[in-house]
């Protein structure tokens, strides 16, 4: 199944290193990052796990909850967890789903056959509190995601769903924004009223307003 932007975020229950998880129940009011990773037991994947475990307290205060997949089983996924302890010094502290069938992989089709017809590839999907689908990547099996630029989109994707703003390229939290076209120079005056720069009258900064 194709997940697009604006889908609503296919729900399952799966069997978690943390009990058996209903998708939608576990994220209740939560945003939600899922995540995929080829295998257990390998060294890119090592490395993705532990720097998300380290990264918990910044997903925590963005009221998002992640939630990692591979196609591998539970006890699998439990001894894979004491090695990335051991190695990346940060204890996994998300559940870990086991899709040995890949029930899930397939219903976020996150199963590449060209790449390989067994393991997912590395798919990122950001769930807003809507249960819609913020964001889709797809990595290939040899390259890291960078869970930086995660929490980013997500401080981008939360700001514009609360503020008629855009966010430029290269864009980091505090930095100036863009006003969205719909808004008018007449409105764009009352709605931000620390003032904006008309570079172009398409391209409209003002500082970010909630700073
Ligand atoms: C890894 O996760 O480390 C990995 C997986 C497949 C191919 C290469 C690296």
């Amino acid at each position: 199944m194709t997940v697009r932007l604006g889908d609503e975020a296919p729900n399952f229950t799966a069997e978690t290193s943390e009990g058996t998880i209903n998708f939608h129940e576990w994220l209740g009011d939560s945003w939600g990052v899922l995540f995929s990773h080829p295998r257990d037991y390998t060294p890119v994947c090592t490395t993705e796990l532990g720097v998300t475990a380290k990264l918990k307290s910044e997903f925590d205060r963005r009221n998002v909850k992640v939630i990692a997949l591979s196609v591998d089983p539970l006890d699998s996924h439990a001894g894979w967890a004491k090695d990335i302890e051991e190695t990346q010094g940060a204890a996994v502290n998300f559940p870990m789903i086991a899709d040995p069938d890949k029930t899930v992989a397939n219903l976020y089709d996150m199963i590449h056959p060209n790449a390989s017809d067994t393991t997912t590839v590395r798919s990122v999907f950001i769930v807003g509190a809507d249960k819609k689908i913020k964001l889709t990547l797809t990595y290939p099996a040899s390259t890291g995601r960078n869970f930086l630029e995660i929490l980013r989109v997500i401080d981008s994707l939360q700001l514009t769903a609360k503020h008629s703003v855009a966010t430029p390229a290269n864009w980091q939290d505090g930095d100036d924004v863009i006003i969205v076209p719909a808004v008018s120079d007449e409105d764009a005056k009352e709605k931000f009223p620390k003032g904006f720069t008309a570079v172009k009258p398409y391209l409209r900064i003002t500082p970010q307003p909630n700073k």
